[in-house]
């Protein structure tokens, strides 16, 4: 795994966003994997800065979402659809058609999950994998416990993500309790993953996944098994990294 230690947050969003932007126009029917949450927004925010300004197509692109809430429609002002349209997807110039989330009111949730694995097989499955981290060292929503060959399903959150997401709600009672999420199978199988974190909060969960055991109970370590991902951590949730040296050695020594 290549690890990038970043000043703070804006430079985070600065690299991230220069490897999607590259990545799209290398390939402009690529199929993006998309995060929602905080972390990911400042990549976004540059994303529609390279449209507006630079003429970053997307017109070709095809987009997967990680998760969205179970319960929530695309028109909740909560629902990760609704987060999308707003951050990216109003905003560039890639047909709607081409993006998708999983359905929150899906009438039969296992079904959904099946063809939403269908969906992305059928699309040549995901180029580049956006991936931000929860402080219990989930990836989408695979909590702790979640068997690493996952595929697309319901997940209960844990009680700390709920918590944790309750400040884009009124009050932690209307959080949903469940979402649907990409496995940790189905992330895997992204050519290339790209892992955002931010703030001193996940540097436990930063340090778990990049330097722990693979294990289930942090469920983002299984990235250390895959083939090309690359990790971007601003100083702060990099604090706790044992290799924290030795990443910015590599840093300073790259190949030519
Ligand atoms: C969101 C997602 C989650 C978040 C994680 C971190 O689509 O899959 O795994 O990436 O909960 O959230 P933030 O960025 O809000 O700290």
């Amino acid at each position: 795994m290549e690890v990038i230690i970043t000043q703070d947050y804006d430079a985070m969003s600065e690299r991230g966003a220069q490897i999607v932007i590259d990545a799209l126009r290398n390939r402009p029917d690529i199929v993006l994997g998309l995060a929602t949450g905080s972390t990911p927004e400042g990549i976004y925010e540059r994303l529609v800065a390279a449209h507006r300004n630079d003429g970053l197509d997307f017109s070709q692109a095809v987009t997967f979402n990680l998760d969205e809430y179970v319960g929530l429609g695309p028109d909740h002002d909560q629902s990760y659809r609704s987060f999308m349209n707003a951050k990216l997807f109003n905003h560039v110039n890639v047909d709607v058609a081409r993006t998708h989330v999983p359905d929150g009111l899906a009438v039969d949730p296992a079904a959904h999950c099946a063809q939403y694995e269908r969906m992305i097989r059928q699309a040549g499955g995901i180029d580049l994998q956006v991936l931000g981290i929860g402080r219990d060292g989930h990836i989408a929503f695979n909590e702790p416990g979640t068997s690493l060959g996952s595929r697309t399903h319901v997940a209960c959150l844990t009680r700390q993500t709920v918590e944790d997401n309750a400040r884009f709600f009124d009050d932690a009672a209307q959080v949903p309790r469940f979402a649907i999420t990409m496995g940790i199978g189905t992330i895997l199988e992204a050519r290339t993953c790209l892992l955002l974190a931010c703030g001193a909060n996940k540097a436990p969960a930063v340090r778990a996944a990049l330097e722990g055991p693979i294990t289930s109970m942090t469920t983002a370590s299984a990235l250390q098994l895959h083939p090309d991902t690359t990790a971007i951590v601003d100083e702060a949730a990099a604090a706790e990294l044992e290799l924290l040296d030795y990443y910015r050695w590599q840093q300073e020594n790259r190949l030519a």
